[in-house]
């Protein structure tokens, strides 16, 4: 078995472990100290289609895990000069990396800066913090040291090229999460009525192709066009149909759509939106004359309390599940809607 930590939208473990778990059926997945965003993972074999999954952002093998009674930077020197770290022989440069977590006399970058001499003197390579060949992970979770390979150089959330970044766009990993919740099957209509840059169409179209039906909308025709060059570049752009629409009339463009997944505006990010419970009003009421029978709506938003209330008034829906995710240093909520039959 080999163990990862790996890294996830705080929020979302549950569909990580759920994903890790379809491709790797064997896996053991934990959490890491209850840390949210953390995954323990171990696994037999061959670990390459780990770089395939959605749900996740960085992988890190572990090589060594350790605790001591008194971590001071002395007793730790001593535990990193005993790690042999056999990647290092096939590379020019690298860097190390470190969290700490707790009560310590000393700081993250102190022990980055140790690990780093301790490595160097051993293996004779040089440092460099941007353009590296290897990443070591040495973080410090209170009395727990772990050390490892950070495998991963960006994000793996990072995964579609994109010549337009929306402002508020969401992270893929998000856009994942939102489309597992929405419980898609083959054949479905799925609609984003608020694109933007298109990261939930993109990712809709990355996972099912043309076993669905994808539409992506935005009111603003520059993003529109943006989202669709988006898709071009990621070679995705024959999945999915693009057009200005507005979101609070529906019915104008669709008479029937089985899933919506959308990012409204917030009301916060970019211009600070006057009515936005009248915005999202309207919203719900059009969503609830084109939702199909067994349809699903997954709504992210940042005013809980507020689109709770809109949905009591409105009566046409019933709250199915609702969590709260961490998004950019945010805390929105993930709504999931069904029809009231
Ligand atoms: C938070 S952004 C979506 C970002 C997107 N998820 C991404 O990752 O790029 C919200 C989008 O809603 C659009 N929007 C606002 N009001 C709308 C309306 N009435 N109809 C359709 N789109 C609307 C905005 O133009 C904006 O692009």
């Amino acid at each position: 078995m080999v163990k990862f930590l790996i890294t996830c939208d705080p929020g979302l473990e549950d569909i990580a472990e759920m994903e890790i778990k379809e491709i790797f059926p064997n896996a053991k997945v934990s959490k890491f100290f209850n840390f949210q965003g953390k995954l323990l993972v171990e696994i037999d074999g061959n670990y390459e289609k780990l770089f395939n999954l959605h749900s996740i952002h960085h992988i890190i093998k572990l090589k060594k895990e350790f605790y001591l009674e008194k971590p001071t930077m002395d007793e730790i020197r001593k535990v990193l000069e005993k790690i042999d770290i056999e990647e290092m022989k096939n590379v020019e440069t690298f860097r190390v990396t470190s969290q700490r977590y707790g009560n310590h006399e000393f700081t993250s970058i102190d022990m980055q800066k140790t690990a780093g001499e301790i490595f160097l003197e051993k293996y004779k390579k040089k440092v460099s913090l941007k353009n590296f060949d290897l990443n070591i992970r040495f973080d410090l979770i209170g009395n727990f040291g772990y050390v490892g390979i950070q495998l991963t150089k960006d994000s793996l959330y990072k995964r579609f090229k994109k010549i337009f970044n929306h402002p508020a766009a969401i992270k893929a990993t998000l856009a994942y999460g939102m489309i597992r919740l929405a419980n898609i099957k083959d054949g479905e209509f799925f609609l984003d009525p608020m694109c933007g840059s298109g990261t939930i169409v993109l990712e809709a179209a990355s996972l099912y192709k043309n076993r669905i039906k994808i539409f992506a909308g935005d009111i603003n025709q520059n993003y529109v066009e943006k989202a669709k060059e988006n898709a071009k570049v990621n070679g995705l752009d024959e999945f999915i149909e693009f057009k200005q629409i507005d979101a609070t009339k529906l019915e104008e463009y669709f008479t029937s759509v089985d899933k919506i997944v959308t990012n409204p505006p917030y009301g916060v990010k970019i211009a600070k939106r006057k009515d936005l419970k009248g915005f999202y009003w309207k919203f719900l009421e059009s969503v609830s004359k084109v939702l199909s029978k067994e349809g699903r709506a997954v709504i992210i938003n940042l005013r809980a309390d507020m689109f709770r209330n809109i949905i009591l008034r409105l009566k046409t829906f019933k709250i199915v599940h609702e969590r709260v995710v961490e998004s950019g240093g945010i805390f929105p909520h993930i709504f999931v809607l069904e029809r009231i039959q």
